[in-house]
């Protein structure tokens, strides 16, 4: 075999299954690699490696109470590391392969690593779509613990370069699949015996969520003990934001939406799903230009608009 693919230094390769074989070894020895899901790019390590978890901590500049999502091949897979009851079951046959995130009991015998669900004893557990994460599974054969592959509290990366950018020396081999086509983060819900909760609004909405069980999640407790890692200032960028505006001051980047036109737009037709798709490559724009500040037109809320207004929220937290 010849080509650039032979340079397992590389800092990025492209799709392809010898690139993914390569960071299938890393993953197997230990290392980490940064890899495209449907969400966002994921900082992947093996879940049952202790060392590979403080690693990915490490890489994150992340509190270490705040726990990882396991990703697996298939519900089967799952089974081996959470308990699934009939609702569980439901959700994970209608939704997986895709963007959800299953909160549940540990097994007994589950082989994680304690680190990855900081000392909880329910598990986190999602089925990506990605073919390159899927892939990726399936080579290496791990379950595969991956945080979003950005700096703690940074802005999630949707494409390769934010990786790099974010993480900067401390990057390891990332897979470049390109744009990850959701944009925004799993929708975490959390099973609570017959009933679920929503714990993270995602591509997965309410409706779906609904539709699929014939009944509402329940209402969301304090999270502050349970998911700690909904921290009110994630995916902050480094300048202040404001919510809900329709006609900015010069000195502030306006992202806009439907008939906000604003510096750049999050869809021009007002389509919330290609907003959630452009929501953190504009965010990262918005962060890198001349301005001092940044606003974003209202967003409804209706839909995935739920997901891309708690993100949204987040990003304009001060602490
Ligand atoms: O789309 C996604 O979910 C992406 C891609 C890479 O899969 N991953 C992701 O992971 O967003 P991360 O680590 O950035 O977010 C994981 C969230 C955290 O907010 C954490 O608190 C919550 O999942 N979490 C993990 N385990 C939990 C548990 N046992 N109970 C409640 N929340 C949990
Ligand atoms: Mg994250």
């Amino acid at each position: 075999m010849s080509g650039s693919n032979d340079h397992i230094d590389d800092n990025a390769r492209r799709y392809g299954t010898q690139a993914i074989t390569a960071a299938a070894e890393r993953l197997k020895v230990g290392g980490l690699v940064a890899v495209p899901t449907e969400t966002v790019y994921g900082l992947a390590a093996d879940s049952t490696n202790a060392g590979a978890i403080a690693d990915i901590y490490r890489t994150k500049g992340r509190p270490d109470f705040n726990p990882l999502i396991v990703h697996v091949p298939s519900i089967t897979a799952a089974k081996k590391l959470g308990m699934f009851n009939v609702l569980a079951e439901k959700l994970a046959k209608d939704f997986w392969p895709g963007p959800l995130t299953l909160v549940v009991p540990k097994t007994k015998d589950c082989p994680v690593a304690e680190a990855v669900t900081a000392g909880l004893d329910t598990i986190a557990l999602r089925c990506p779509a990605h073919p390159m994460m899927r892939e990726l599974l399936e080579i290496s054969g791990l379950f595969l613990a991956a945080p979003s592959a950005n700096r703690s509290g940074g802005i999630s990366p949707t494409m390769a370069d934010h990786v790099a950018r974010s993480l900067g020396n401390a990057a390891p081999l990332i897979l470049d699949g390109g744009r990850c086509q959701s944009g925004i983060e799993s929708t975490i819900v959390a099973i609570r015996g017959n009933d679920y909760q929503i714990l993270r609004p995602g591509p997965i909405t309410a409706e779906n969520l609904q539709n699929t069980t014939s009944q509402e999640a329940v209402s969301q407790r304090s999270t502050a003990v349970e998911a700690p890692g909904q921290l009110a200032s994630h995916y902050a960028p480094s300048k202040p934001v404001h919510l809900n505006i329709s006609q900015a001051q010069p000195d502030t980047y306006l992202i806009g939406f439907g008939l906000v036109a604003g510096d750049s737009s999050l869809s021009p037709s007002g389509d919330l799903a290609e907003a959630a798709a452009n929501l953190f490559a504009t965010l990262h724009v918005a962060d890198a230009s001349d301005r001092s500040q940044i606003a974003v037109a209202p967003i409804p809320d209706a839909g995935i608009g739920a997901a891309l207004n708690d993100r949204l929220r987040r990003a304009a937290h001060q602490d």
